[in-house]
């Protein structure tokens, strides 16, 4: 939500932070800005709309004296307070017009600065809570000037720590200050931040690939911390201003994993990464006698024999995740397992206490909603588990313990890649328990992982049978509605298939459990309404393969066209689909891992064909760091 950039150094800051603001504008981008220190200048530009638009600014002004400066704030905005406009795109200035701020976040209390602001005679130029940080901080700047208490870059650092003494809620605060032309200062409360160390230049980011072309070397910043960055130094310190150390990290992915390499989508390319990703989520976790080494989670064998009961908090496809691993962990621990939205979650007062685990599954590892319900489970005492696919962001870092997911950058607003390793993490998590806990037989764990070790193979085959999934979506473009319907597993994959359909296609799609379907949504069905039918697999739990078989029946009878998914040889099926979809075949609870994936083609494609932006689905953004 909102992607941020800074650079400070030798070389011409604007084209960097423009690249850097291209590979974060999946974070959000109804408008962008840049402000660039040149000489004795700040000089800004600011477009509602994408990316391009600002870059179309730049390239219609009348000098390109913005181009040469070396030291550069950047913006792409996700509109929280005022609209996405010229005036409310960042960065803002203070009414000296000598302090640029960007952020991201919200100012809870930013209705009574601004009346204070405005009390003393600031007058406004947006809508935004961003700019009452403008004006506080060129404010404190100047009090310190005239007090000769502190001097050069210093009087930035000490400036926005007292700026930030100041502010309610969350933030990262970017600020330049043109009389102090070679520092960037930036803030961190529940916001990303990273620091990327160059040579002779440093790099400040919401995320890692702004900076990956230039360094692989990047520290994460803590909760509540300032840092101020100059050519030749990063200094870090607490709000209080006592000295404080980010967490170092290498990044270990190159700035090709975050191109779209000969792909019309990011999506579609990291649809095609899934075999890969799951591959890669496996590797290492999976012993020769088949059993599930996770000495990486830093939770003792004791601890995990000691839960009684596991609730996994997660929002979006996240949560359709934490849904499938309930069944999973259930069926293979034999200890309840609640899923909640975290968004929920804290309002209820959940039981947790010592005994309780608390998965929290994100992809970006920001996610407010997931990050409040995390913190909430800590306090109650409860040990907190991250299933993480972001190194180094906030919700690992605040957890007892993490798995990360090996999926590589998904830079696409909606999840694919993400959730099938969030799928895999939390099977590893529920048949590592099991083991641990003795309640299955080593050779009972053993296949189950011979089964996960096949599935990129596995995927790899379906995915090189999708075109009539395609051919089907360009049919379906112009369907008003459509229904997805599964049972047990097949039930959250319904729920995926819909939301995918929703934020990519913007047309109406519920999923609903198969069985309920006849207690009021059946009501929705017309003639050629299409429904997406989830089939279990006829072997293990075939009642339930024939039950959802009723259930399509059902529906035909009253006139939809089903659109069936399910698994090869289940021949049977075909006589009550209007299109038949199939998938290799897993075992029942694996099966989400295969049946998802033509929902995401799915959606995908009638995006396409709507003509919408596949990577960018409007009203979103990909971290959504508030609540
Ligand atoms: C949908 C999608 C979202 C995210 C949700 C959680 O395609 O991407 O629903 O799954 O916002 O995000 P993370 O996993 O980053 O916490």
């Amino acid at each position: 939500m909102c992607g941020i950039v800074g650079y400070v150094g030798g070389r011409p800051a604007l084209s960097i932070v423009l690249d850097g603001l291209r590979r974060l504008e999946y974070r959000g981008y109804d408008s962008a800005g840049v402000a660039v220190i040149d000489g004795d200048k700040v000089l800004t530009e600011k477009k509602a709309g994408k990316l391009a638009n600002l870059e179309k600014a730049l390239a219609d002004r009348p000098s390109d004296e913005i181009a040469t400066g070396r030291t550069a704030i950047g913006h792409t905005r996700w509109a929280t307070h005022g609209g996405p406009t010229d005036r409310n795109a960042h960065p803002h200035l203070s009414a000296d017009g000598r302090v640029a701020v960007i952020h991201n976040g919200i100012i809870e209390n930013f209705g009574r600065l601004r009346a204070e602001l405005e009390a003393s005679g600031v007058e406004f130029a947006s809508d935004t809570d961003t700019e009452c940080a403008a004006h506080l901080l060129a404010a404190e700047v100047r009090k310190l000037r005239e007090s000769g208490a502190v001097d050069g870059p210093q009087l930035l650092a000490e400036g926005m720590r007292r700026t930030v003494s100041r502010l309610e809620g969350a933030f990262t605060l970017l600020a330049v200050d043109v009389d102090v032309p070679d520092a960037v200062v930036a803030a961190r409360r529940n916001s990303p931040l990273v620091v990327g160390r160059g040579k002779g230049e440093n790099f400040l980011a919401s995320d890692v690939s702004a900076f990956i072309e230039h360094t692989r070397e990047a520290i994460e910043l803590g909760q509540d911390q300032v840092v101020l960055i100059t050519p030749d130094a990063i200094e870090i310190t607490g709000f209080d201003g006592s000295p404080a150390l980010g967490q170092e990290f290498h990044i270990d992915w190159d700035a090709s994993a975050a191109e779209k390499g000969g792909y019309d989508y990011f999506m579609l390319k990291e649809i095609a990464e899934q075999p890969q990703a799951i591959a890669d989520t496996l590797l290492g976790r999976l012993s020769d006698r088949g059993e599930i080494v996770l000495d990486e989670v830093r939770l003792t064998d004791q601890d995990l024999r000691d839960i009684d009961k596991v609730f996994i908090v997660a929002c979006g496809t996240a949560y359709h995740a934490g849904m499938v691993a309930k069944y999973a962990i259930e069926h293979w621990v034999r200890i309840p397992c609640e899923v909640e939205l975290a968004s929920e979650f804290r309002y209820r007062d959940p039981i947790l206490d010592r005994s309780t685990l608390v998965i929290a599954i994100s992809q970006s590892g920001e996610t407010m909603d997931t990050l409040m319900a995390l913190r909430h489970a800590k306090e109650q005492k409860a040990r907190v588990l991250a299933i993480c696919n972001t190194n180094g962001s906030t919700i690992p870092r605040e957890s007892d313990a993490v798995l990360y997911t090996h999926g590589g950058p998904e830079i696409a607003v909606a999840s694919t890649k993400a959730f099938l390793t969030q799928l895999v993490a939390t099977y590893l998590i529920g048949l590592h328990l099991a083991q641990i806990r003795g309640v299955m037989y080593a050779d009972e764990v053993a296949a189950v992982v011979e089964k996960l070790r096949s599935t990129p193979d596995a995927l790899r085959e379906l995915l090189n049978s999708m075109e009539d999934v395609r051919a089907l979506a360009r049919d379906l473009k112009t369907a008003s509605t459509v229904l997805f319907i599964g049972r047990h597993v097949g039930f959250p994959v319904a729920l995926e298939g819909a939301l995918k359909l929703k934020e990519l296609a913007y047309m109406h799609a519920e999923g609903f459990a198969a069985g309920e379907l006849k207690h009021g949504p059946i009501a929705l069905i017309d003639q050629g309404t299409p429904v997406v039918c989830v089939v279990p697999s006829p072997a293990g739990r075939g009642v339930m393969r024939d039950k959802v078989v009723s259930n399509i029946q059902e529906v035909r009878a009253r006139g939809a066209r089903t659109i069936v998914i399910a698994e090869e040889g289940d021949e049977d099926v075909r006589a009550y689909a209007d299109h038949l979809i199939t998938v290799p075949h897993t075992p029942t609870l694996l099966a989400p891992l295969m049946t998802t994936v033509p929902l995401q083609i799915l959606a995908c494609e009638i995006a396409a064909a709507r003509g919408h932006d596949v990577d960018q689905p409007r009203n979103l953004a990909k971290s959504v760091t508030v609540e």
